[in-house]
């Protein structure tokens, strides 16, 4: 008999057709966000839950969960929105999608960037508004990337690929993570022991660290008054990271140049204040939205639960 398989969201067809060849796939073609209370409900009545970022599943959700459920994948490498300790504690494995989300988040990170040196979104909305005139000498002067410093905050797959990217601009790449990288891994970046080292040599900053509690809010007012004065803020990560009001007064003193960002704290919603700036480049949460990667996401999600179902370790287990 198939066990049956819970996937939360509408995924590619590659991947609903692998769920569907190997499980009894409870599938969501409509793409309709499943509630906590209707999660818990679902799992007296599947063996495993292939769920997305959206589908928060806190530790009041998870004991209470039905004996039932016996494995919980992501469709993501950030696994924030599952609380991986209670699900231990039940005996329910949890793993990632780290790898296929690498290529397509650097990408969006570069994008970010050279719309925000370029001052991309301001010309964008200039055309689209139809108030363009004109090529003039000064119009919309932004700055090169070359010989910029890139400081990279959180020096993962994610944070080495957006530096291998801003090498072929010519950057100057600085990190900062919990310990050294290996040369392998370093290629040359300068490694900075601390954050607040880090800000003072980064006239663009690229986030890339993990949420978490310690990472909380931690580009606050401090962190931002660190930074060289005009430099630009990247986050493709995770929004809490950013104090949203800090990043915003910083915005308009332009101590902050621009700031380019693809997540936000509490997304969908987003500070409203970013609304009122020009000196922003404001993305829906688009990192991994590259068919290759969402296909990649997938069949590494679906790795894990076929491993829960061998018996075996998760490939890519997290608790
Ligand atoms: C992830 O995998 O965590 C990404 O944020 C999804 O886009």
């Amino acid at each position: 008999m198939k066990k049956r398989l819970l996937v939360t969201r509408r995924l590619p067809d590659e991947i609903h057709a692998r769920a569907a060849r190997d499980y009894d796939a409870l599938l969501n073609p409509e793409d309709k966000l499943y509630s906590t209370e209707e999660l818990v409900a679902l799992s007296g009545e599947v063996d495993g839950f292939l769920v997305c970022l959206t589908d928060k599943l806190p530790r009041a959700a998870i004991d209470r969960f039905d004996p039932r459920l016996k494995v919980i994948s992501t469709f993501s490498v950030g696994y924030e929105h599952v609380d991986a300790v209670a699900a231990r504690e039940r005996g329910i494995p949890v793993g990632n999608a780290p790898n296929g989300v690498t290529i397509a988040t650097a990408e969006i990170a570069m994008l970010l960037m050279l719309g925000a040196t370029r001052r991309a979104p301001e010309g964008e909305r200039m055309i689209s508004a139809k108030a363009w005139t004109g090529w003039t000498p000064m119009q919309l002067l932004g700055r090169r990337l070359d010989g910029k410093r890139l400081g990279i905050f959180g020096y993962g797959k994610i944070g080495q690929a957006v530096a291998r990217r801003a090498r072929a601009f010519d950057m100057e790449i600085h990190y900062h993570s919990r310990s050294r990288r290996p040369g392998s891994e370093e290629q040359g970046a300068i490694y900075h022991a601390t954050l607040d080292a880090l800000l003072a040599h980064s006239d663009v900053l690229s986030i890339n660290a993990p949420s978490s509690p310690e990472t909380k809010h931690i580009i606050n007012a401090r962190a931002l008054a660190l930074l060289p004065r005009g430099a630009i803020v990247i986050n493709t990560a995770r929004g809490d990271l950013v104090a949203d009001e800090d990043l915003i007064a910083a915005l308009k003193s332009r101590q902050v140049g621009y700031a380019g960002l693809d997540v936000f704290e509490g997304e969908p919603k987003h500070h409203p204040g970013y609304l009122d700036l020009d000196n922003v480049f404001l993305l829906p949460h688009m990192g991994t939205s590259a068919i290759e990667a969402r296909i990649e996401m997938g069949n590494e999600a679906l790795d894990n639960i076929d491993a829960c179902f061998a018996g075996r370790k998760l490939p890519h287990a997290v608790n």
